[in-house]
């Protein structure tokens, strides 16, 4: 087998083909074959997604399933489900599928089921939410809890405040749910304004229980209230937390009965279906939680068991990986054209870029090839009207996910069709574009007849779903990890490791005393760093 990844056959191949179809419109791809946009689709478990619209051609397809085998994506696969350690920086296994296994179902770790105890936290947690919902979980001084706060950030934020977001459909009106990351202390600030302590719940989500930010608010929260409330005895009925590391929430304060647990074979980014998720079954309800959960359970299915070309995560992430590496497309925009979504970009923006964000394999040699797409995203059609212009006419090709919805769930007359009307119309623009002969037709100014044509042949995909669910959802998110997966798979690299964030850590912490050291800190960073901690000390003497 070759070394490195560009030098496998299927690379070469790869390489080779792209040499090939390079100067292929999709204009012509389409007229090529009338069948194109209904053969190249793919309808499982409820997502249909028509990929159609990439520069792509049926050897296209078929040389990436190639690669994808020889970069022995199915036993990676296999590895994962079963428990290997496949994280091996951290020497951790990889098992946020057991979060959504079904009760009974059997996920061995070093030869121990760990099924039984997700189920056990899951029935915690949904008695828990079940006691805040139906207010029987009443505050220090009796009163009913009305506000949640999450303090968390990174995979303990992003996911709960997605979730909260996509699913306020089926969220209780009774309880308002809010989102407290940021060590900026303008976040804690807006996020309580206003709010009765004595009506208050703190979830603290860290897998660490390490967290600077987590750790900084969650200390201020529980100052707040203590100061409000006058007794720390308050505590107990007012915070909880979330993590793997019972002894760090001990010294907090928050009693073990008060906690709730997962493992650290559950990544941060991949932690939203763990306790990490309980401000979500708070607001939607144990039963709307669940559902979510086999949402994930069946698209975790379809993954394990799909052929390579019939797989969706699988196309999806081999076409990233097309866009990325042999396109040059280093960008990819997430749309959702439904409201509830709003947040899924940023949550697919860690999920994507903390995974798949590195420069070596696991071997520690360096990535031949370009690895994570940057992703970012907005709500269409609201992105339309800010950055679509340099999607349709820049001389950056941005490939696209659009993602809509069958039905409406806050449906205004027919609103719906504006909305869908747009994605569609979107996509088709994209990949079509308008020809000069096409603009001079209706008449235009000569000289304005260059701004006014569109190039076209930017590549997207358009993933259909009936509704948003709870369900629905949770098969969209596993989509998207296990399309990451795949991608990692193939560069070889440790999508579940997240190294590249500590060195800014690090120095943070050191920075820190010499931003608050009431003697003048001896500096011996570079003159740039030197000069802005200097002129930082000396704020307000400007
Ligand atoms: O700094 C990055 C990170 O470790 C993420 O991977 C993680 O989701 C986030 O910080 C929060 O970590 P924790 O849940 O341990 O507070």
């Amino acid at each position: 087998m070759s070394k490195t990844l560009t030098d496998r056959p299927a690379w070469q191949a790869l390489v080779d083909h792209h040499a090939g179809i390079a100067k292929h419109h999709l204009r012509d791809l389409f007229a090529e074959d009338a069948t194109r946009g209904t053969r190249m689709t793919l309808d499982a478990v409820g997502v249909y997604l028509d990929y159609s619209k990439n520069r792509i051609t049926d050897k296209t397809l078929k040389l990436l399933v190639t690669l994808a085998e020889e970069c022995g994506l199915p036993d990676k696969i296999a590895a994962m489900f079963r428990g290997d350690r496949i994280n091996t920086t951290e020497n951790r296994a990889v098992l946020h599928v057991a979060l959504r296994a079904p009760r009974g179902e059997k996920i061995l770790l070093d030869g121990h089921d760990v099924v039984p105890a997700v189920h056990e936290v899951l029935d915690r947690m949904a008695a828990f939410s079940d006691k805040v919902r139906s207010g029987q979980w009443l505050g220090y001084t009796g009163k009913r809890i009305r506000h949640v706060i999450n303090i968390g950030i990174g995979g303990s934020d992003l996911g709960p405040v997605m979730a909260y977001e996509a699913l306020r459909h089926y969220a209780t009106p009774e309880l308002d749910c809010r989102f407290v990351s940021n060590v900026d202390s303008t976040d804690l600030t807006e996020a309580t304004r206003g709010l009765d302590a004595a009506e208050t719940l703190f979830i603290v989500s860290s897998k660490t229980f390490t967290t600077l930010e987590t750790m900084t608010n969650a200390k201020a929260a529980r100052d707040a209230l203590v100061a409000q409330l006058g007794s720390e005895d308050a505590v107990a009925r007012h915070f909880v937390a979330v993590s793997t590391n019972a002894e760090g929430v001990a010294k907090f304060g928050i009693a073990p009965s008060n906690m709730f647990g997962f493992e650290d074979w559950v990544g941060g980014r991949y932690s939203m279906d763990s306790s990490i998720g309980l401000s979500t079954m708070i607001a939607v309800g144990p039963a709307h939680f669940r559902a979510m959960l086999a949402g994930f359970h069946a698209m975790d299915e379809h993954f394990r068991s799909a052929p390579l070309a019939g797989n969706l995560p699988v196309l999806l992430g081999l076409l990233s990986l097309w866009n990325n590496d042999f396109l040059g497309f280093s960008t990819l925009a997430v749309l959702p054209y439904e409201q509830y979504l709003k947040r899924f970009p940023a949550y697919l923006q860690q999920l994507t870029m903390e995974s798949n964000g590195k420069h070596v394999t696991l071997d520690g040699e360096h990535v031949h090839a370009d690895t994570s797409p940057i992703v970012w995203g907005e709500p269409g059609t609201n992105g339309q009207h800010s950055f679509y212009q340099l999607i349709h006419q820049g001389t950056r090709i941005v490939p696209c996910d659009f993602i809509g919805f069958m039905t409406a769930l806050a449906p205004i007359g027919r609103q719906h069709d504006l909305l869908m009307a747009n994605l569609i119309a979107q996509a088709e623009a994209l990949a079509f574009g308008k020809t000069a002969q096409q603009v001079e037709a209706e008449g235009t100014a000569p000289e304005l007849v260059p701004h006014r044509v569109f190039e076209g042949n930017r590549p997207s995909n358009t993933i259909l779903v009936d509704t948003l669910t709870p369900e629905s959802l949770g098969k969209l998110v596993a989509l998207y990890e296990h399309s990451v997966f795949t991608q990692g798979a193939i560069w070889g690299i440790d999508s579940f490791d997240q190294w590249g964030v500590e060195l800014g850590k690090q120095l943070a912490s050191k920075v820190i005393p010499e931003l608050q050291s009431a003697q003048e800190p001896g500096l011996a960073h570079d003159s740039s760093t030197n000069a802005l901690i200097r002129r930082y000390r000396q704020r307000g003497r400007h």
